[in-house]
Order: C-alpha cells, then structure tokens, then sequence
C-alpha cells in the first residue's frame, strides 16, 4: 500500500524540480532549539510578556518590548527565512499589513508595475491606497515578458508579481521576469506573493526575487485560523528598511506585528507543511482530471495539468502544485451560484490553503439572494457575500476572463473519493435543477421571465420584512426591547 501511494505520488511529481534538500528537517528544527530557553522547552512557549527587563538601561537579553521583537515570533521567523532559503524574514499582522509595510519603502511620484490578476485586496490595495500616496500602479501581464517589459519606466520602483495568481491561476517566469526587471535597473525591488505555493513548492529567492512575500493566512498556516503575512529576504538593506517600517519608533510607525499566539500556531504549522501540500497536490490533481473530463464543466485551470498554458513553467520552476483550481462551470450565473450552494462538504467561504475544501464565487456580490429568495437566512447572508473579487472593477474582470460562472476551489486534505463525489452531486443538482438553454431568443425569454419572478419574489420579502419591523417598532413603544436594540445600545443607536 505504501509503495503504491509512492508510486502515485512519484507520477504526479514528475517534470518538476526536485524537492527542497532537508525541507522537512529544517521545518521540524530550525529556531526551535530547546537550549535557547532556560526551560529547555522543545515546543517554543508562547512569550506573552510585551516588555522585557534590562540588566542596565540599553543592556538587555535580546528583547526591549514586542513590537521590535518577541521570543516566538523569533522562532516562527527563523523557520520561515530557512525554508524559504532566506537571511531574514519579518512576520506581520496579515499578508496586506505586509504589502502595505513593502509598499510604505516608495515615495510620492515613484511608479509600481503589478501582475494583472492578483488577490483583489492587493489591487484595491494599489489602485485606491497607493494611489492616493501618489504612488502610479500600471498593471501587465506578465505571463509575456514582453509586456512586463514594456509596463517599466523610468519612475518604476517596485514589480509586484503574483504566480500563480488569484483567481485566473496564471503562472509568471519568475526567473525571466527578475532577469529582466534587474537588467532595466538594479534600484527596482521584485516582490513575488508566494502565498498559493508555500516555501515548499516555490522558492522566489533562488529564481532572482528581492522579496518573497506571503499571506500565511493560507498554506503556510494551513489550519484557518490565524491572519499573518510573512516577508523573506536576503538583501541587508531592504531588511533594516522594512523593520524600521514595522518597527520604528518616530513619526511613521506602521507596527503590523503578529500576537504571539498567531506565531506559535503559524510555527506549529509548519511542521507540517512538506505533509500537508503533498496531500493538496494530489487531492487537486484527482478533482482537477475529474473536471476536466466532465461535460458540464466549460474549462479548468489547474497549473498541474498538461493543458495548463503555462505548465512547463511551473515544471521549470516549482516542486509541485496547491490544490487551488478555478473552473468554468457550463451555463450561467445561475449554474454557478446553484452549484455552490448544493455543495455539501466544501464551504462556500473566502480564503484558502486550510486543510478543509472551500469554495468561491470570485465576482459574487449579492447573488445568493437571486437563487434564494424566499429563504430568508440565505438571503440576508447572500447580501453580505461580496467575495474576493468583487473589488475588482467589472470591465477589468471582463478582460481578465474572471466571469460570473468561474469558481475557484481550494482543495482540502479530505479523502479525494469525498471531494469528487461532493463536486459530481453539486455539479448534477446545477445542470437539472435549471434548464440550461444555449444563447438564443428562448434564453432571452427565459432571462425575461426568470427576472419578473426574481422581481416579485424580492418585493414580497421587503413587504414581509417591512410588516415585521413594524410589528418590532409596536412592540417597543410598548417597552419591549427588540434584539436590534439591545445590540445597539452600547453603540449609542436609536434610544427612542
Ligand atoms: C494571494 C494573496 N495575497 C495576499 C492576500 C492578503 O492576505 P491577508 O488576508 O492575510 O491580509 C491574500 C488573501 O486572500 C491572497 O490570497
């Protein structure tokens, strides 16, 4: 049994790069040295303590207060700047704490190239932020060099690289792209988020990076439940500048530091991340040859299939692939949305890299309420699913190709057999529970139809929810407080 699942793993493997030398072994050890605590604790503590007393004024153990620089966080960023074959790493607070801290070394008028599909946040972050900073952000695709090339000017100080990128799954040549950046000046710092590869996978750094950055809020985590960002890098002056960013104590302090807790866990799971994406890979593979054969699926993009437009390059450059997979599904919006909410094992939910499968609509703002209109549980959470990329403005989303039926899956560590099924079952209740008809004056119709329905459904759930907040309003004048009241008071709402 065992050989078999080496055997099957060793097919899936093959083309890539060999594997990171001790990878496991340094995830395990490295920082984790019991002898650095007086405890000799194996497991790094969790150092709560925000100061740390000084023998004599300025003479102190190597920690002044914790913003600077705590004891697990410590742990957490040797292990990182190890595995990501790096001389240093800063945690932060989050992945866009560490983007915002990166983009805080710019001044006014300075210029910043940006892959074209990245995390919505990254690019609301640069159009709507950066912008008003005075920083100018062009975007390129740089899956073609070519246009990469042409984007840089004379003011451009940072290139923002994502690969693969969320949702569109391209993969950019990280090596041709830095060689390239480099070669039109050395002043301009190549950032690449790393975030859907993990340092077991990719290693940015060895391919001509400056930085490597990563929203371990996904894999490098792995268990959901922590918020961080890491930044590895090698070069002594990026790494003064961005610690005085984090960490400086004059005017400007950003201060997007993790709370020990996060580190410890972040660090914890660690230990299991060479197990972790090697279980996500194959688990991808199994779902992503699953879809790919079905009829009712339009496309899939999953960089570790041979249809994948940029495969060789992730062969080229990486040591295996996520479970991240977008795919068309057949139909429409309805199909989309219908299949998401039949899912039974995979959450519909944002972010991704956990162990658990999840599911998301990258474009969703309110469409949940379209499907589920006299449901009102779902219709009031369908309201507040505005999901990762709905920031991205729509024309951008159209020439992108991030349309109303691409859903994007992060593939947990569940049993593969599970994953399929959930995908299938979901899949049929989308294609028979709507009648998918081809473009044409019947679709129209049905269109026509299907939004006089919608219509009169919504405005008998404003007229149904209109009687019970009158009713609520009835029964406070008669001196009953409603929930809404109580919830609100110590905001200072209505008192009347
Ligand atoms: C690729 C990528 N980069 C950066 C971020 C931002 O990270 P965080 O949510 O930890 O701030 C995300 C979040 O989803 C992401 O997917």
């Amino acid at each position: 049994m065992a050989q078999s699942n080496k055997q099957e793993a060793g097919d899936l493997f093959a083309g890539f790069r060999t594997g990171f030398k001790s990878f496991a072994t340094d995830a395990i050890h490295i920082g984790q040295e019991p002898e650095q605590w007086s405890s000799m604790a194996v497991v790094p503590p969790i150092s709560l303590s925000t100061t740390f007393k000084q023998r004599s004024p300025g003479n102190h153990a190597g920690f002044e207060y914790s913003r600077s620089g705590n004891p697990t966080r410590n742990c957490l960023e040797k292990a990182v700047a190890a595995l990501d074959g790096a001389k240093h790493c800063l945690a932060f607070a989050s992945g866009l704490a560490a983007t915002a801290t990166i983009t805080h070394m710019l001044k006014k008028g300075d210029g910043i190239v940006c892959m074209d599909d990245v995390y919505g946040g990254t690019n609301r972050y640069f159009q709507r932020v950066a912008a008003g900073f005075g920083l100018e952000t062009t975007f390129a695709d740089c899956t073609k060099p070519e246009l990469l090339k042409a984007a840089l000017k004379p003011n451009t100080k940072l290139v923002w690289l994502e690969t693969p990128t969320n949702p569109l799954m391209k993969v950019v040549d990280i090596k041709t792209c830095s060689d390239l950046v480099h070669e039109h000046s050395k002043d301009i710092v190549v950032v690449v988020d790393n975030t859907f590869m993990s340092s077991y996978f990719q290693r940015p750094l060895a391919l001509g990076a400056d930085i490597c950055m990563y929203s371990a809020t996904k894999y490098m985590n792995g268990h959901s439940d922590v918020v961080m960002g890491l930044v590895s890098l090698n070069n002594d002056d990026l790494n003064e500048r961005l610690r005085f960013l984090q960490n400086c104590e004059e005017i400007i302090t950003i201060g997007g530091v993790p709370s020990p807790f996060d580190c410890y866990l972040c660090n914890r799971g660690l230990k299991t991340l060479h197990l972790r994406m090697e279980q996500h890979f194959k688990n991808a593979m199994a779902a992503a040859r699953f879809l790919e054969a079905d009829s009712r699926v339009e496309r899939v993009i999953f960089p570790g299939l041979s249809s994948h437009p940029q495969h060789e390059v992730m062969k080229k450059q990486c040591t295996g692939c996520p479970g991240m997979i977008s795919f068309y599904i057949k139909g429409k919006l309805e199909h989309a949305t219908t299949f998401l909410s039949n899912l039974k094992m995979f959450a519909v939910a944002e972010s991704l890299g956990g162990y658990e499968s999840l599911a998301e609509h990258p474009t969703s703002e309110c469409f949940f309420c379209v499907q589920h209109m006299l449901k009102l549980h779902r219709l009031l959470s369908g309201f507040r699913a505005i999901m990762t990329h709905a920031s991205v403005p729509e024309k951008e989303r159209a020439v992108l190709g991030i349309s109303d039926t691409l859903i994007r899956l992060s593939v947990g560590l569940e049993d593969a057999a599970d994953i399929i099924e959930d995908l299938d079952q979901a899949l049929n209740a989308a294609l028979s529970e709507i009648a998918w008809h081809p473009a044409s004056a019947q679709d129209k119709e049905w269109s026509q139809q299907h939004f006089m329905l919608t219509l009169a459904r919504f405005s008998a759930i404003i007229r149904t929810l209109s009687q019970h907040q009158a009713t609520a309003n009835d029964r406070n004048h008669a001196g009953v407080l409603s929930m809404d009241q109580v919830g609100g008071s110590s905001g200072g709402g209505e008192t009347n």
